[in-house]
Order: structure tokens, then sequence, then C-alpha cells
């Protein structure tokens, strides 16, 4: 579908930048993603047309972005409208940027005509987004997604209410959409991971935590630190402003609050002001800069399981090496 050697793709982690890390991911042979960035009220739409740029002047390999299209997400319908005719008019981002990710909102903010168009100006772009419940499954379907990204709950950053591991959704969605393409996301950051997603039934697999800690990846040294010494229950389930979220233990979210349903949390929305939403952008940009203690430091359950930091290269290389070693052995077991 992709054209890309290897079935890994780089997870989306905005507000924060991935353009370096999708450079290094894509040219590894697998599916780097550039991330909705929006920190330090810059316009969400320049920053992501200039980091398609940069893709495109430090690779030749394919590469995917996404929206996050949430009703609170006040840029989105202009990403959504904006990107495809900035990608339509450029020959080497068309070619190149063929993946679309759209999460935390409805996928029919993406299905537009001005996709519509850049499809028929000769892009091959799919459009997947993520379900992190079987129900968002559904409508993904009925949206007319070319496929689904399944993230479980022990996934980093934006999650589901339902709180549902991705053991679990992975078969039930497979279950209700046989023939849909599936990535496999939350708790992925080994061989042992790809080959059981495959096993499942997913096409591929997407990891956050496991590209965090990369040589290539733009987050702050202190943050990717943070990783390698890490045990899977260090990390907490807590409410954003989007919706739930997991992260890494610290000040921040050992004291931010968790809402226990989708009512309560649109119920706590009606009393969201401008100043609140700002507060706690605030603490994207303060673990941007490497205030990891009062800052939001997303991370997934999987950071119990990785303990080093390597190239992108290295982390893919040894993920495939790993997973075909352990599909082959398992294979025994069934013969
Ligand atoms: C730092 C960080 C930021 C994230 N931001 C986004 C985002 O902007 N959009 C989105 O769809 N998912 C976001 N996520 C979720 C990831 O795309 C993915 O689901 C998650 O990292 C998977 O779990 P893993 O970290 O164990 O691999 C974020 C995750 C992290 C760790």
């Amino acid at each position: 579908m992709f054209g890309i050697q290897h079935p890994i793709v780089a997870a989306p982690m905005g507000p924060f930048y991935t353009t370096k890390l999708t450079v290094a991911v894509s040219e590894a042979g697998g599916l780097g993603v550039l991330s909705h960035t929006n920190l330090f009220g810059k316009s969400s739409l320049q920053e992501m047309k200039a980091n398609m740029e940069y893709v495109i002047e430090h690779t030749d390999k394919p590469f995917g972005f996404n929206i996050r299209t949430s009703r609170l997400q006040i840029d989105a319908a202009t990403l959504c409208r904006a990107i495809p005719k900035f990608i339509s008019k450029n020959p080497k981002l068309r070619d190149q940027c063929i993946y679309a990710v759209t999460s935390a909102g409805t996928p029919k903010m993406f299905q537009s005509n001005s996709l519509r168009r850049l499809r028929e100006a000769g892009s091959q772009m799919k459009h997947f987004h993520v379900a992190p419940a079987l129900w968002l499954s559904d409508k993904c379907v009925s949206a007319g997604v070319d496929g689904i990204v399944v993230t479980g709950w022990e996934g980093g950053g934006h999650q589901s209410y339902e709180k549902i591991s991705t053991l679990v959704l992975l078969q039930q969605i497979k279950q209700r959409h046989p023939d849909i393409p599936l990535v496999a996301c939350g708790g992925f950051s080994s061989g042992q991971g790809l080959a059981s997603a495959l096993a499942l039934g997913a096409d591929g697999i997407a990891m956050g935590s496991r590209f965090i800690a990369s040589k290539e990846s733009e987050f702050h040294e202190k943050y990717k630190n943070v990783i390698p010494p890490a045990k899977a229950s260090d990390t907490i389930y807590v409410t954003g402003v989007l919706g739930p979220i997991r992260l890494w233990k610290n000040q921040y979210s050992l004291h931010h609050g968790v809402v226990s349903s989708k009512e309560e949390k649109l119920e706590e929305e009606t009393k969201l002001t401008p100043e609140k939403a700002l507060e706690d952008q605030k603490h994207y940009e303060m673990t941007y800069d490497g205030n990891i203690e009062d800052g939001a430091v997303l991370l997934g359950q999987s950071i119990g399981a990785i303990d080093s930091i390597e190239s992108c290269k290295d982390i893919i290389d040894n993920i495939v090496k790993d997973a075909e070693k352990h599909l082959t052995d398992s294979y025994s077991y069934i013969q």
C-alpha cells in the first residue's frame, strides 16, 4: 500500500515536532509521520507546510502526516482543506506524501473536495483514522477510510474512555472488519510486539514512545532519558483538553485529575475557558523546553520494554529481525 520496506509506522506525536524523526524513520524503511504541531502560538498550517518541505528536501522516501480532527481543535477544518491543496501543487510532495492519519475526532472532516482533487491529480494518498474503540472502527468504515489505526489504552498520549487493551481491540476490530487494512498501535517496541500484531491480523505496527527514544527524534534529551530506566507502571491515565491521555508520572500528571466518561468530559468542556486551554497548552511547551517535572510528558506503557536510545535504523532493523525469528519459532508450535 505504501511502497515501504518494513511494516513499521511512526505514530504522530503532536504538539511536538517529529520532522527529523519522519526523515529518519522513512529513510530506515518505515513510514515517518509528521505531527500536528501548534506550540508557542505558531500557525499549525505554516508549520506543517514547512515540515513537509523539510522532509522532501531530506529524503525521497514516502511519509505521512496527522491532523487531530477534534471539535476542540480549532485549526482542524482549515488543515483538512488546505494541506491536500498544498500537496497537490508540488509534484515531489504529491509523490511522497501518501499517508494521512486523522485522530481524536471525526474521520469525515478529511474526506473533502480537496482530497478528491488531490487524488484526481494522481496522488496515491491513503486516509487512515485512529480508532481506540470498536464503535469508532464502524464509524471509520462508514466514512470510507482506507485503513484503521487500532490504538489500545496502553499507548502513550491520546486514549479512549473505554480503556480497551490493544490485544483485545485488535481482535475485535479484525473480527468486525476483516478486510480493512489495520495498523496496530499502543504498547509496541520490540520484535515480539511486531510478530504478535501480525499474528493477530494487523498489517503493521505504529510506535510512538519507542521512536522518542531514538537518536534522531527532536524530543528534549531529558524527555528521551526518562525512557530507558522507566518501568511500565510509571505512566498514568488522566484527562487532557481533547480527552483522556496517558502521561509519565510527574508533578503535572499526578495532580491532573481524570474523568470517568465522555458525558462527564462534555460537561467539563462547557466550563472550558480559553485561559484554561492556554494554561494546559503551556505544559506541553514546558516539556518541549525540557521541564519534565512540571510539563506534560506523554508516554506509553511500552517504556517498560525499552532500555536504550538508538538510531531509527537500528530500532527498525532489530525489530524486523526479531519478529522474523519469533514468527518462525512460534509457527512450529501449531504444525
Ligand atoms: C508525545 C506523544 C504525543 C502524541 N500526540 C498525538 C497526536 O498529536 N495525535 C495522535 O493521533 N496521537 C498522538 N499520540 C499517540 C500516538 O500517536 C500513539 O498512539 C502512541 O504513542 C502509541 O503508544 P506507544 O507510545 O506505546 O507506542 C501521542 C503520543 C505521544 C507519546
